[in-house]
């Protein structure tokens, strides 16, 4: 059910806006409140009074109220959905929000969203096909955009390709799942990005991580429905969703004095943090000097294994999720670290594969569970990847 969810349902001017009404009455019946947004191309396909009748709202369309000139708040509309879906969406609109081009009431409302959106293709074949709007399609998800695949159609006719619009039932059935899915009020920890170890006050090892898949993971989780805290280490990103409790660490041992204090009080665990393995033994407190003539030895002692302590008092209600960025050896190494750190499952990322692990907006990873089996996936953009990591271990 959608009981009380507020949806904006953007439509813009394909030959399958026809079946917006439906969509919006599907919407309607499982409890949701609709505010219809159109292009003006939308409107030579289905009007706005019948959208209108069934949400029991004016449809916004136009920046201004053509009679009084008020002013239609994109910026309030994207503050009140819980969610935005586009559909049908044309290979213009696609290619509009892949690109800021914020030229019509809908593509401003997308632009000031802080909800999550779907997005509902619908063209034919080979504009679908066209590299252009494929290029366009994989930016959208790279923002973090949901596509709700196009159907292949039936086939007989031989007229309708992969591009026609899924059956507006589908549609209310994903969106459904999304805020109905297992994760709802589940609490979730995630470690993300990298450790600092300070040396003295200007220097530290650290690493590359960005902090990108754990992040990526905490929106995910946050957006199916789950209270997650996050503790990240030190990145340049910003978290969107209210759910999401944000902690932010330096070093290995912050990190893992607010994971052992949350970890109790949660129903799972996934670290993706790229945690230092050692850390000096001495930390100077002024500013090492350089002397040309002799090297400089750095002694190190060994930081406390996050995941291996989690692993220790993990209850038989907890999951915990762990992490294997490998070089060399990466299944037999992964599967080593999914034993010994007592794991429910390990996601393996290689640094042999172009496009993975640090730094990129993409990842490839494969999921091995304690129980043996496994699954690999293509290289995909990482929020994908959290996709597909939650929805796996679900
Ligand atoms: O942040 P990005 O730029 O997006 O890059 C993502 C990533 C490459 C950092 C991520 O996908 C990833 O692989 N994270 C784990 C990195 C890592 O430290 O792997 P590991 O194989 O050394 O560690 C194994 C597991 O133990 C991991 O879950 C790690 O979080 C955990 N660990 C490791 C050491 C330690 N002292 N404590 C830990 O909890």
């Amino acid at each position: 059910m959608l009981n009380g969810k507020k949806i904006v349902l953007g439509i813009t001017g394909s030959i399958a806006a026809y079946k917006a009404a439906y969509l919006c009455r599907a919407l309607i019946k499982k409890g949701a409140e609709v505010q219809v947004v159109m292009t003006p191309a939308a409107k030579e396909f289905i009007t706005p009074v019948t959208l209108s009748a069934l949400t029991q709202k004016p449809v916004v369309s136009e920046f201004f109220t053509a009679n009084d000139g008020s002013w239609h708040s994109h910026v309030d509309l994207g503050l009140w959905a819980d969610l935005m879906l586009i559909a049908p969406a044309t290979a213009a609109t696609i290619g509009k929000m892949a690109n800021g081009i914020a030229d019509n009431m809908l593509i401003t409302t997308y632009l000031s969203m802080k909800a999550p959106v779907f997005v509902a293709p619908a063209m034919d074949l080979d504009m679908f096909a066209h590299p252009a709007t494929q290029h366009n399609l994989e930016k959208l998800r790279t923002y973090g955009n949901h596509i709700i695949e196009p159907t292949t159609g039936h086939l007989a006719s031989n007229l309708e390709g992969k591009g026609r619009m899924e059956e507006p039932d589908t549609i209310v059935n994903t969106i459904d799942f999304f805020f109905n899915s297992a994760l709802s009020k589940k609490k979730i920890l995630i470690t993300a990005g990298p450790t600092c170890e300070k040396i003295d006050p200007v220097r530290f090892i650290g690493n590359f991580s960005s902090g990108k898949m754990g992040f990526a993971l905490a929106e995910v989780c946050a957006e199916r429905g789950a209270e997650v805290v996050l503790i990240a280490g030190p990145v340049h990103l910003q978290t969107r969703h209210p759910n999401i409790q944000r902690i932010d660490v330096i070093s290995a041992e912050d990190m893992y004095r607010e994971a052992m204090k949350y970890f109790p009080k949660m129903d799972a665990a996934i670290l993706c943090a790229a945690v230092a393995d050692y850390r000096p033994a001495h930390y100077a407190a002024y500013k090492l000097k350089r002397q040309p003539d002799k090297p400089l030895t750095l002694e190190l002692k060994p930081n406390p294994d996050i995941a291996a302590s989690l692993g220790q008092i993990k209850t038989k209600t907890q999951a915990l999720i762990g992490f294997a960025l490998e070089t060399d050896k990466e299944w037999t190494n992964a599967r080593e670290k999914l034993q010994r750190k007592n794991l429910d499952f390990i996601v393996l990322n290689s640094l042999n594969d172009e496009g993975a692990c640090f730094q990129s907006d993409t990842n490839k990873v494969s999921i091995i569970a304690a129980n043996g089996s496994s699954e690999t996936f293509p290289l995909k953009s990482k929020k994908e990847v959290a996709e597909d990591i939650v929805t796996w271990v679900l």
